[in-house]
C-alpha cells in the first residue's frame, strides 16, 4: 500500500508583505497533515471528504482534479487505475496551508504509484501552479514550506534561505472558527496599496524589516524580542485591514494570559492566530484562548531543521 503525506504550515512573520517582495518566515507544522492512501481501482478517482462529498474524477472541475491532471501530464501519463483516499487533520481555509498540503499529497501519490522520482524543486513548482488556482497571485511561500517541510526565510523569486540553529519556539495555534478567503484578503490589500501607495508602502516595508529582525532574534535565541516583533507585525497587519474582531479577541486573550507575543497567521480576516508561549505559560494561555472563543487550540514546537 502506498501512503504519502504533507504537513500544515504557519507563517511566523511577513504574510501579505511577502507578496510585495518582502521577506517572510514560515515553518511546517508536522503534527497536522494531509495524508493519502493509494488503492487499486478500475478508474482514477480522488476521495477527499473534507473538500467534496462526491468522489472526484479526472474530468471534474475541481482543483484536486486539476492537480491530478497536472501531475499525470508531468509524467506523460493519461490516467491511472487508482483511488487516492485523502484524510486531512488540517482545517481548511484557515491560514494553515491545507490547500498546498492536499495538492502536495496528490502529486506525491501519483509519483509514488508510478515509481517516478520527483525532486522537491519540481514538486514545488507543480504545487505552485495549483496555488495560483486557489489564491490568484500567491507569493509561493505556502507551497515552499509545505513541500520542503522545513523552516524557511522566504523572499519571492529568490533562492530559499534557511534559518540555521535557532532556539526552539513553543507556539499555540488557535482557530477562530471563521474561514476566510486568502484570495479576497490579498486582493483587498492590493486595492488599498493602489489607492494609497504613500501610506501603505511603508507599512509593507516595515513588515519586511520585522521579518528580517525576527530571523536574527531566532538565531540569537531572543525569545522576548520574537514576541515583541510578533505584536509589531500584528499591528501592521491590522492597518492592512486583514485582522478581524475574532482574531483581535484571541490575540488580546493570549497576551492577557501570559503569552510573549501573538499575531494572526496566513491570509487573516479569520482563520488562525499564533501565540508564543513558554513551558510555564502554555496551559494558562491555552485556557485563556479557549475561554475567549477559540474553537481549537493546537500546540506545536518549532525546531531547527
Ligand atoms: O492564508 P494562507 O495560509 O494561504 O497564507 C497566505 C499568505 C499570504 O502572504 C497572505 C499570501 C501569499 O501568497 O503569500
Amino acid at each position: 500500500m502506498i501512503e504519502v503525506s504533507a504537513p500544515a504550515k504557519i507563517i511566523l512573520f511577513g504574510e501579505h508583505a511577502v507578496v510585495y517582495g518582502q521577506p517572510a518566515i514560515a515553518v511546517p507544522v508536522s503534527d497536522l497533515r494531509a495524508e493519502a492512501v493509494v488503492v487499486a481501482s478500475d478508474h482514477f478517482s480522488i476521495v477527499a471528504k473534507d473538500v467534496s462529498n462526491d468522489a472526484i474524477t479526472l474530468d471534474s472541475a475541481n482543483p484536486l482534479a486539476e492537480t491530478a491532471r497536472l501531475a499525470l501530464n508531468h509524467f506523460k501519463t493519461k490516467t491511472l487505475p487508482i483511488k487516492i483516499n485523502i484524510e486531512s487533520s488540517i482545517p481548511i481555509a484557515s491560514g494553515l496551508g491545507s490547500g498546498a498540503a492536499i495538492t502536495t499529497t496528490i502529486i506525491r501519490a501519483i509519483s509514488a504509484f508510478l515509481e517516478r522520482d520527483l525532486p522537491l524543486n519540481e514538486l514545488n513548482h507543480l504545487v505552485y501552479e495549483i496555488e495560483k488556482i486557489y489564491h490568484g497571485t500567491p507569493s509561493g511561500i505556502d507551497n515552499t514550506v509545505v513541500v520542503y517541510e522545513r523552516p524557511v526565510y522566504f523572499i519571492r523569486q529568490k533562492p530559499i534561505l534557511r534559518i540555521k540553529n535557532f532556539t526552539e519556539l513553543n507556539l499555540l495555534i488557535a482557530n477562530t472558527g471563521n474561514s476566510a478567503s486568502t484570495r479576497v484578503a490579498v486582493s483587498d490589500v492590493r486595492k488599498l496599496y493602489d489607492a494609497e501607495p504613500r501610506r501603505i508602502k511603508p507599512l509593507i516595508e516595515q513588515i519586511g524589516v520585522i521579518a528580517s529582525m525576527a530571523r536574527q532574534a531566532m538565531q540569537h535565541g531572543d525569545i522576548a524580542q520574537i514576541g515583541h516583533l510578533m505584536l509589531e507585525n500584528q499591528a501592521l497587519l491590522k492597518q492592512l485591514t486583514v485582522s478581524s474582531p475574532e482574531l483581535d479577541t484571541l490575540i488580546d486573550a493570549a497576551m492577557q494570559s501570559g503569552a510573549l507575543g501573538a499575531k494572526l497567521s496566513g491570509g487573516g480576516r479569520g482563520g488562525n492566530m499564533i501565540a508564543l508561549v513558554s513551558d510555564d505559560t502554555r496551559d494558562q494561555v491555552k485556557n485563556g484562548l479557549l475561554a475567549a472563543g477559540a474553537v481549537q487550540v493546537y500546540e506545536t514546537t518549532v525546531t531547527k531543521d
